[in-house]
């Protein structure tokens, strides 16, 4: 079974509690919820509901274009940023791909699953920020960048990813990068490859549009690159109609929501910041900084989601992950009253085990 954050239904079922009860930290998704109106437009749009939607997405692709400052044809929509990585990995089949770990664990799927060698570039545990100059990419045909990491939320600056996307050119060396994150981030387009798009047909950048309108449920992502022969590969051979109608149409809502958007990000921001110093004062955990609506921690209490079943709160265990073990942990920025939750717990949990003693 595949191990993700954000089964509530499992979690709820396997407590005996209802969904409503399930306090869940484990998926980070946008503690602002759904963009105001969006409901009521989707019931109100019959035709998204009774039509197929157009196989060539033209109108959501011209919409996510605008919002990008690209070309439409340089888009390519899906049924989540999870599908446009699968077909990513169909169209490019790389015989060796260099994926981070940690980092997100679809990538390795999606890849093994075409055939791919997968070779994992380990990060140090100190601060978890990988060295991109000792990439050698003649030793790879795909290189995966997730930017902002997940699930240690480090960042990388632009200059030294193009630097490392120049010398792939060189070698025909193609490098994914998922910003799924990214528009999270008050400077995004600091940290965002879209500008460098034009300049770099070998790169390929991921979006996902799920977390940040919270909406997971529906499902909604694309991928951009200015290859043109990557993007009419794609196009040719995928099922069609993968994304839904009420889908296409919560795109071109959302997209348009320019105070959302802002109000999301300043929100994000001050919340992370009041959650990160509130979690710095628990003398078990070791927290790092985080520039996005996550945070990683490692914790001297190894079965620290076990402990926090009671309060019937979720979070995500990382030791699944490549080059994590038990005691690493993420947590999702949520409003401040369930952020109030998860500390208060977590201080209880801290009294309790030292009035045993230790931990
Ligand atoms: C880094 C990263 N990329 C992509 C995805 C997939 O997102 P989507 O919901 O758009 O399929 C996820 C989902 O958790 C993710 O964490």
């Amino acid at each position: 079974m595949k191990k993700h954050g954000g089964n509530v239904f499992a979690f709820a079922k396997e407590h005996k509690i209802s969904l409503d009860q399930v306090i869940d930290f484990s998926a980070n998704i946008n503690p602002l919820g759904l963009v105001d109106g969006l409901k009521k437009h989707l019931i109100e749009k019959e035709t998204a509901w009774l039509n197929y939607p157009d196989p060539n997405y033209c109108d959501l692709r011209k919409t996510i274009a605008d919002f990008e400052g690209v070309e439409s044809q340089e888009v390519v929509v899906g049924n989540g940023a999870i599908e446009c990585l699968f077909l990513i990995a169909e169209t490019l089949k790389p015989k060796k791909v260099l994926i981070q770990a940690p980092t997100f664990i679809e990538y390795e799927r999606a890849f093994k699953k075409v055939g791919s060698e997968i070779e994992f570039m380990k990060l140090n545990h100190e601060d978890f920020i990988p060295n991109l100059q000792a990439i050698d990419p003649t030793n790879y045909d795909t290189i995966i960048i997730c930017n902002p990491n997940n699930p240690t939320g480090i960042l990388i600056h632009k200059s030294s990813l193009i630097q490392m996307i120049k010398r792939c050119k060189k070698t025909q060396t193609f490098v994914l990068i998922d910003e799924a994150f990214i528009d999270f981030l008050v400077d995004e387009k600091e940290y965002s490859l879209v500008s460098e798009l034009k300049e770099h047909q070998n790169l390929i950048i991921l979006k996902s549009l799920t977390k940040f309108f919270a909406v997971p449920g529906l499902r909604l992502g694309y991928l951009l690159t200015s290859s043109k022969e990557i993007v009419d590969n794609i196009e040719e051979y995928r099922i069609p109609w993968t994304i839904n109608g009420l889908a296409v149409e919560t795109g071109q809502y959302v997209l348009r929501q320019e105070r959302y958007i802002e109000e999301t990000k300043i929100f994000i921001q001050s919340e992370r910041e009041w959650l990160t110093t509130a979690l710095k004062k628990i003398r078990y955990l070791k927290v790092f900084d985080s520039c996005v609506n996550y945070i990683f921690f490692y914790s001297e209490i190894s079965n620290l989601h076990e402990l926090l079943f009671p309060y019937h709160i979720m979070i995500r265990d990382c030791s699944n992950y490549e080059n994590l073990y038990k005691g690493y942990y993420r947590i999702a920025v949520k409003n401040r009253t369930n952020n109030e939750i998860l500390i208060q717990a977590l201080h209880e949990i801290e009294n309790q085990r030292s009035d045993y003693g230790n931990y």
